[in-house]
């Protein structure tokens, strides 16, 4: 019996301090990752991004009557302050602080109102049958399994998701081999949830919202079943 006891210790001990370090790695990566993101929206003039909203964005909510978006990665706004300014009751979440804050005076020089929440998004509770669009826009590849359940939980039926970034070919035309997404990084994340109809589905190149190169893009507009 003891020597399984010592076993069975040893493997809680391991595993308490394997997550423990996963966190501390973890949170210094969204410190890294905030630091870079705060300092090119804030403290940089050069134009590497496109400032109008994003026309999957724009095309996909065309006609639609507005309700509740959540802005998954809202950075400087754009998005959000779009969708505020026709009609829409927007959540934006974020890590990076000062972008947020910009994001927030541009909606008042807007007249607009915009909720703001700091936080990771892997931390954040994105509700049940919540919105009625969900945005996730040059943020990133999409997680498999629970991150993508979240976001099919929270939205409501019929409730619509948008999502464009850049395909890995861009990644390695970028020198970025580990940067941009596959179709199983997207496409294949959503269908497994098993809660999507996918409306569009797209890996064409074309000017990417962020860089202003013309790049291969992946772009996905999904409805929750
Ligand atoms: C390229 S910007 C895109 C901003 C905006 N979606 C747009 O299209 O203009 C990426 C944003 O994602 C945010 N971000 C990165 N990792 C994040 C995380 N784990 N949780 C929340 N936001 C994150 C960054 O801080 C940054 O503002």
């Amino acid at each position: 019996m003891t020597p399984i006891k010592i076993n069975l210790t040893a493997i809680f001990l391991l595993i308490t301090v394997v997550s423990f370090c996963q966190e501390k790695i973890d949170k210094d990566e969204i410190d890294k990752v905030r630091k870079t993101w705060n300092k090119a929206f804030v403290d940089t003039t050069a134009n590497f991004f496109n400032k109008k909203p994003n026309e999957l964005l724009m095309e996909t909510v065309k006609g639609k009557k507005p309700g509740k978006a959540l802005d998954i990665g809202m950075g400087q706004g754009r998005n959000s302050i779009f969708l505020a300014k026709n009609g829409w009751k927007v959540t934006g979440i974020d890590i990076a602080d000062e972008a947020m804050k910009m994001a927030i005076k541009e909606a008042e020089r807007n007249h607009v109102q915009i909720d703001t929440i700091v936080t990771p998004m892997e931390t954040f509770d994105y509700g049940i049958n919540q919105w009625d669009l969900v945005v996730r826009l040059y943020e990133g590849c999409l997680n498999g399994g629970a991150d993508m359940d979240k976001v099919a939980k929270s939205l409501k039926k019929g409730g619509l998701f948008v999502f464009e970034f850049f395909h890995i070919e861009a990644g390695i035309e970028m020198k970025r081999p580990d940067f941009g997404c596959t179709s199983a990084n997207v496409k294949e994340i959503v269908e497994k949830t098993n809660k999507f109809k996918i409306l569009s589905y797209s890996e064409n190149k074309g000017v990417a919202d962020y860089s202003l190169k013309t790049l291969k893009l992946i772009k996905l507009v999904a409805k929750k079943k």
